[in-house]
């Protein structure tokens, strides 16, 4: 399955190269970063690195990891902080360090079975920030595979009671990408054990 993601998603940024460009960050990352109490920063599947770089930008120390070589060239060539740390790895077997972010970012991404290896990742206190694409009856990406988009509501009770959630909405995605998608996000704090 990796393997095979690794080559879709190559092929992809290949073929589509204005994947590639620099992009503002995710709404939600750009609105909550600045609640994060310190500068160690995780981008899930950073792609490009529109996240990394305005974290980087913002004064913290990112790792990007994400399975797409041809995304991490493109990230590297445009970084300027020495505090970026380029990950290639494949998120379905990837455990970030324990305990060690202030703040974890996934954005346009989704692996439900990622998220109890990111809550032990997060320092006390650390926020984790998900936004990606939900189920929505005009949603107009015609090939979505379900698996990969959120239910109704999903991101508000997925958290157990060791995190607060500092913020949840639903809304549209942004007028610059190809389909129009109904989107999720949440804002969650870890408390002190
Ligand atoms: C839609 S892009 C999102 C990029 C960025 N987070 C954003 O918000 O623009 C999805 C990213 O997930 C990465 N990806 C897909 N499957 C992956 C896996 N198993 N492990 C790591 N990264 C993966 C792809 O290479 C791609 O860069």
């Amino acid at each position: 399955m990796s393997e095979k993601d690794r080559l879709k998603w190559n092929r992809k940024y290949e073929e589509q190269s204005e994947l590639l460009k620099s992009r503002a960050p995710c709404r939600l990352v750009e609105e909550f970063y600045s609640y994060a109490v310190g500068s160690t920063a995780l981008d899930l599947a950073s792609g490009a690195g529109r996240n990394t770089i305005f974290l980087a930008q913002k004064g913290f120390c990112v790792d990007a990891v994400d399975i797409s070589w041809v995304a991490l060239e493109a990230l590297k060539g445009r970084v300027e902080s020495k505090c970026v740390n380029i990950i290639e790895a494949d998120l379905d077997d990837f455990t970030p360090p324990y305990g060690r972010y202030d703040l974890v970012v996934m954005t346009n991404f989704l692996d439900r079975s990622l998220m109890k290896r990111v809550a032990d990742s997060l320092k006390p206190e650390a926020l984790f920030i998900v936004e990606t694409y939900m189920e929505h009856e005009n949603n107009e990406k015609p090939d979505s595979n379900p698996n990969y988009l959120l239910k109704e509501g999903e991101l508000k009770d997925f958290f157990g009671s060791s995190f607060e959630i500092l913020e949840y909405r639903e809304f549209w995605n942004d007028s610059d990408e190809l389909y129009r998608m109904r989107k999720q996000g949440v804002v969650v704090r870890k408390r002190q054990s």
